[in-house]
């Protein structure tokens, strides 16, 4: 029969062992936080590189009608200043029968979710088939071609027909005044 001093001294020693795991436990648990911390700081970029990962457009230099190929981050982003008619287009055609269906308001709108304006549409110019960069003014919708394997985009850049099978990606902007926009 066990005494009972050595049953209580059992269990001081099993409540003592507890404790020094969940001490160690807790250790590690800092531990690794720190660790994960250094990892991620040193993923985070410079503000010299963050800088270079935007792209400042002057909305002012592009006329209605035109569009103009800007980089950001790499990627060829397509500044599109639309027509009435363009834009009377991209409207009506919101509730038509869309493969990835997006009303023109919603892809407008900035990276902050601010409202954007009707005329500037700022989109990615990487077909999302395979990423050809469709040409403007083709197709039966009046918007973007590609020439690879013919999808067929909107003026609001949507898919209408062809293998692509999502919307021209919008870019993430906002504007910094009236006629600047800073995409990234
Ligand atoms: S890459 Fe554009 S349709 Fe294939």
């Amino acid at each position: 029969m066990a005494d009972a001093g050595a049953v209580g001294a059992h269990e001081e020693d099993a409540t003592r062992r507890d404790f020094i795991y969940i001490a160690a436990g807790a250790v590690g648990a800092v531990g690794v936080a720190g660790t994960a911390w250094v990892f991620v700081d040193q993923m985070n970029p410079a503000a010299d590189t963050r800088a270079l990962a935007t792209t400042e457009v002057d909305l002012s230099a592009v006329e209605a009608g035109q569009q103009i190929q800007v980089l950001w981050q790499g990627k060829p982003v397509f500044v599109r200043h639309r027509t009435a008619d363009e834009i009377a287009s991209a409207q009506r055609d919101d509730y038509a029968n869309l493969k990835d269906p997006q009303h023109d308001a919603d892809r407008l709108l900035q990276a902050d979710g601010a409202a954007g304006k009707p005329e500037y549409l700022i989109i990615e110019a990487g077909c999302t088939h395979l990423g050809c960069i469709p040409t403007f003014a083709e197709g039966a919708y009046n918007g973007w071609f590609c020439p690879c394997h013919g999808s067929v985009y909107d003026t609001s850049g949507r898919i209408r027909s062809g293998p692509a099978p999502e919307n021209l990606y919008v870019a993430p902007y906002v504007y910094l005044n009236d006629t600047t926009i800073r995409i990234g």
